[in-house]
């Protein structure tokens, strides 16, 4: 049986499917994308492995080196360093010295964009060893030592069924005050 088809439905169908794959809005899976609302972190040094877990991040240890991942689409968001986030759990000062909480702080050191890779497990801050620039991840990534001008860019985080996800952007650009480069 042929079915004729009018040139008119034709058009409108074509147009219902480019509406279907590009919905207005939506946004595309992206590996260079910033980290966004709704990912999950897997660590840098095994990119394939399960989504962080809270329990994974314990307190009074060396940060994890992590990459947000899109875990609808399945995508790390490996393609620019400036998506590398220091993951670590602390005191929590606003409840009491007993409560703590999963912190995310952007890994590339404000002065000059060094990977901040250094863990002082005396004093719990972040050290770059670029300048020699220090972090305190208890107050937000304040600067305490060091030639940074600017303290750690924050990323803000929840954890969703057990799993640590990224709840909104980070408090400031990402990357080194003098240079940016991917
Ligand atoms: S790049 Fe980190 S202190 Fe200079």
């Amino acid at each position: 049986m042929n079915v004729i088809v009018s040139r008119r439905a034709v058009l409108d169908l074509g147009l219902i499917a480019a509406a279907t794959v590009t919905l207005p809005g939506a946004a595309m899976p992206d590996r260079t994308a910033g980290p966004q609302a709704g990912d999950g972190f897997v660590p840098v040094t095994d990119p394939n492995g399960s989504a962080l877990r809270s329990e994974a991040i314990r307190r009074g240890v060396a940060p994890i080196l992590a990459w947000p991942k899109d875990r609808q689409a399945g995508l790390v968001r490996d393609g620019a360093r400036f998506n590398q986030v220091l993951l670590l759990r602390v005191v929590d000062e606003s409840v009491n010295e007993q409560t703590d909480k999963v912190v995310a702080f952007s890994a590339i050191c404000p002065h000059a964009g060094c990977l901040v890779s250094d863990w002082m497990a005396q004093t719990g801050r972040l050290h770059c060893p670029g300048h020699g620039s220090e972090y305190d991840p208890v107050r937000g990534g304040a600067v305490v030592a060091g030639p940074a001008p600017l303290p750690l860019p924050a990323l803000p985080v929840r954890v969703v069924d057990g799993v640590v996800t990224v709840a909104g952007p980070f408090s400031a650009r990402p990357g080194g005050h003098t240079s940016r480069t991917t």
